[in-house]
């Protein structure tokens, strides 16, 4: 192949990656964008992490370069050997020393961090702060539970989480490992069947109004076929707000006017009640909630936690799941509703809000 030919395609291939790369950068989805205390730990250990490694790239690569040019076979000098160092003391205590320093300086604050990190004492207290937040994370095929214990409230696929403060969560998964990750906000966490996985967040007021109030979240542990699309959404907003969400949350119940929802709410009962609730206090064990609760669907920021929020989307979800999300197991409605019950159920499915 013609040299310049192989180049331009390198070439090429770096711009590509350069722009998609770019399009990593988002602030409620970037982990170089840290969006709170935990992200904020992690980002500059990352830093100091980066910096050790490029000193050492700089510092070796300076001395390979002067070796080579030093001691390369110069013309009428063949036979000479320059000056052999083996078994210097000097140079081995050198050479063993900086390393330890280097790896003493990454040492120390990652130690110190892990322990941070993992300091969740406050959500295991025998009797709880009453400002103490602890969110019980399930993770299920393709789909996320979010509850409240202390409050009695139940919702899926949209976490609400206050600013400001650290969230405590409790993370497991009902059917096959999985793995917890707001990539803006913290490193993951696995949800696994067999234990009880812990740690806590923060979410920065700043950097969630630079998100639009919505972060990212993403199932990190491949899965399944869907494993890609299980993605949920963090709404962050300030702890009033919060408490007024619960409030409203611990009080909604389906109101239904609309005649046409009222068809969908008819066959909802008939059909779907059996897996989904629509109340967000579920007093069911999580055994029988095998489907999201959808108290709250019509706030949502996704539909199925992929698909633009829209009565379009939510109608070509329910009319077929699968090429949605494949794999999945809502398979309550593919070829069982006529074209005007899958109207009548994505409009009261839209209707069901709190806000
Ligand atoms: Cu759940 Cu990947």
């Amino acid at each position: 192949m013609k040299k310049w030919l192989r180049n331009w395609r390198l070439f090429s291939l770096f711009s590509v990656m350069a722009l998609l790369l770019a399009g990593c950068g988002k602030p409620f989805l970037s982990t170089l964008q840290p969006a709170g205390e935990v992200a904020d730990m992690q980002y500059s250990l990352m830093l100091l992490s980066t910096a050790i490694m490029v000193l050492v790239i700089v510092v070796v690569t300076i001395i390979f370069v002067y070796v080579v040019i030093r001691f390369r076979q110069r013309k009428g000098e063949e036979n000479k050997i320059p000056k052999q160092v083996e078994g210097s003391h000097k140079l081995e205590i050198i050479w063993t020393v900086i390393p330890i320093i280097l790896l003493l300086i990454l040492a120390v604050p990652t130690v110190s961090a892990t322990f941070k990190l993992a300091d969740v004492k406050p959500m295991n207290k025998e009797k709880r702060d009453k400002d103490t937040l602890v969110v019980n994370v399930r993770a299920n095929l393709y789909w996320w539970e979010f509850e409240y214990p202390d409050y009695g409230v139940i919702t899926s696929q949209d976490l609400v989480v206050p600013t400001n403060e650290r969230v405590y969560f409790n993370l497991k998964a009902s059917d096959v490992k999985h793995s917890f990750w707001i990539p803006a906000v913290g490193g993951k966490m696995d949800t696994n069947t067999e234990n009880k996985n812990q740690f806590w967040l923060e979410f920065d007021q700043k950097a969630a109004d630079k998100a639009g109030g919505v972060f990212y979240g993403k199932c990190a542990e491949l899965c399944g076929p869907s494993h890609a699309l299980m993605d949920f959404k963090v709404k962050a907003v300030p702890r009033k707000e919060f408490d007024q969400w619960i409030e409203k949350m611990k009080n909604a119940k389906p109101v239904v006017t609309d005649p046409v929802a009222k068809q969908g709410e008819a066959i909802f009962n008939k059909s779907c009640i059996g897996c989904h609730a629509v109340t967000p206090v579920d007093k069911r064990p999580e055994q029988a909630r095998t489907a999201p609760n959808l108290a709250n669907f019509g706030d949502r920021e996704r539909i199925a936690g992929i698909l633009d929020h829209n009565e379009e989307n939510l109608k070509k979800w329910l009319r077929n799941p699968e090429s949605v999300k494949p794999g999945n197991k809502m398979t309550g409605t593919y070829g069982k509703l006529t074209e005007e019950q899958i109207n009548a159920l994505a409009k009261y499915l839209m209707s069901l809000k709190v806000e």
